[in-house]
């Protein structure tokens, strides 16, 4: 797999991040130097974090010590690194991918995720601003468009309006949330800062990204993973109650369990089939990122969508067909019908999802397709293999839960802020 070793170092942020980690290994796959950025969490160190992620992803020991970690977070200026480590970096790195970010759609979370994606970012382009970093991929969001309904161009979004995203509240007129409107802010502030400092930059617009579509590996179980995984949360706590504690609250709800095994359990999920969910796995992500990344004009912005949304009723199709239920059903339209308890559950559970699996944004394409399609780096669809694969995969780990259980190298303790391994 790996190609000839290469002089050029690429700096990563969110290396232990789901998109983040696979660009680390993908890069170091080509043979590239790549200096990570990551933070310490939860009683590990950023190298430990890393090497856990590596041994995940199967990257082979020798491609491994051409990886630095460089453990800084991008809340405080400049990442808190000093001055000697932050010189180091400026005259080796020749080009950075941006993933960190805080993905949070919480409301009460609002100024966090504002300082992550807008002040983060513009701390890293203080860091690397003098440097020799020639060119700044930033992995921004298709949902950039917000609110905007119909085609969603490859270009920057208006900025008008928007005030100072430290102060202002979330504007609902444009942004189903602070992460939208963080991440909007965001491409704004890499275009101007990277004017100014005679920076090339490419943004990278995915949609909504799942698992691997062969293995249905993956290391994050949100977006689509939530609300099969509240369905499959039901079936267990109520066949529990049926075959355990005589099924009185399951019967309350309609719900009953066959001889065969096939538990009733009756949801309509709110969605019709004119929208639905802009789905893409995380190996066609990372073919069409280095595709760009490789021979498109390096001042561009890129949709990395899939052509077609998956409807609702397909996902509903979908997850009855696995979890072997009945009764779970699209609903379009339907909002103003009264909902019965286990429904009013479910809605709760999925509420900030709402704007993803009701969509009815198109992403324009255009660009990106100049790119992929010579190429041949076409979006698998989503059908009910991968569907499958992806779902047995997060039950097998418990979506996520027994995540790591798979890795088998021991994670060797480091206490120096800078490590490679
Ligand atoms: N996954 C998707 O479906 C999807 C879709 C569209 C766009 N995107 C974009 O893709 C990028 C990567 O997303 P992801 O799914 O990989 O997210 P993720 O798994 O949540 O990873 C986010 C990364 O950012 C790091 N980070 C957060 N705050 C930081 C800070 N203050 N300093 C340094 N690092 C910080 C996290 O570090 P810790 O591990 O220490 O928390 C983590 O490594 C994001 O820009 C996101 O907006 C993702």
């Amino acid at each position: 797999m790996m190609g000839r070793e290469s002089k050029e170092t690429t700096l990563i942020t969110g290396g232990t991040g789901f998109l983040g980690s696979h660009l680390v290994a993908r890069f170091l796959a080509e043979g590239r130097r790549v200096v990570a950025l990551a933070r310490n969490r939860e009683g590990m160190s950023a190298a430990q974090r890393m090497v856990r992620l590596l041994d995940w992803l199967k990257v082979p020991q020798n491609l491994r010590r051409r990886l630095e970690i460089l453990e800084a977070d991008l809340e405080v200026p400049r990442g808190g690194l000093d001055p000697d480590t932050i010189m180091d970096l400026q005259n080796k790195v020749d080009e950075c991918v941006h993933c960190a970010s805080d993905t949070s759609f919480a409301v009460g979370k609002r100024e966090q995720v504002q300082r992550v994606n807008v002040q983060g970012l513009e701390n890293l382009l203080d860091l690397l601003a003098g440097s020799r970093c020639r060119r700044l991929h930033l992995i921004s969001t298709a949902y950039v468009a917000g609110k905007q309904v119909g085609k969603c161009s490859e270009d920057l979004p208006p900025e008008d309006g928007i005030g100072d995203v430290f102060k202002d509240a979330l504007d609902t007129t444009r942004f189903h949330n602070v992460y939208e409107q963080s991440k909007h802010r965001a491409e704004h502030v890499a275009m101007q800062r990277c004017a100014v400092i005679g920076m090339g930059l490419t943004i990278y617009r995915p949609s909504i990204v799942y698992g691997d579509s062969r293995t249905g590996r993956t290391l994050a179980f949100n977006a689509l993973y939530h609300p099969v995984r509240a369905v499959h949360y039901f079936r267990k706590l109520y066949t529990e109650d049926i075959l355990r504690h005589g099924g009185r609250k399951a019967g309350a709800l309609g719900i009953h369990l066959d001889a065969d095994g096939t538990l009733h359990l009756p949801i309509r999920v709110l969605g019709g089939d004119g929208c639905g969910v802009n789905l893409i796995p995380v190996d066609f992500f990372l073919r069409a990122f280095q595709a760009i990344r490789d021979t498109a004009d390096p001042n561009g912005v890129y949709h990395i969508v899939n052509p077609r949304n998956t409807f609702i009723s397909e996902i509903v199709t979908f997850t009855n067909r696995f979890f072997q239920l009945t009764g779970l059903r699209s609903l379009p339209g339907g909002e103003d019908l009264p909902r019965n308890g286990l429904e009013l559950l479910f809605d709760r559970h999925v509420q900030a999802y709402g704007a993803y699996m009701r969509d009815a944004r198109v992403f324009d394409r255009t660009r990106a397709e100049a790119v992929l399609n010579p190429v041949g780096v076409v979006c698998p669809a989503f059908t009910y293999k991968v569907f499958a694969a992806c779902m047995r995969f997060a039950v097998d780990v418990d979506w996520g839960r027994r995540l790591w259980s798979d890795t088998t190298t021991p994670v060797t303790a480091s206490k120096q802020k800078t490590s490679s391994c």
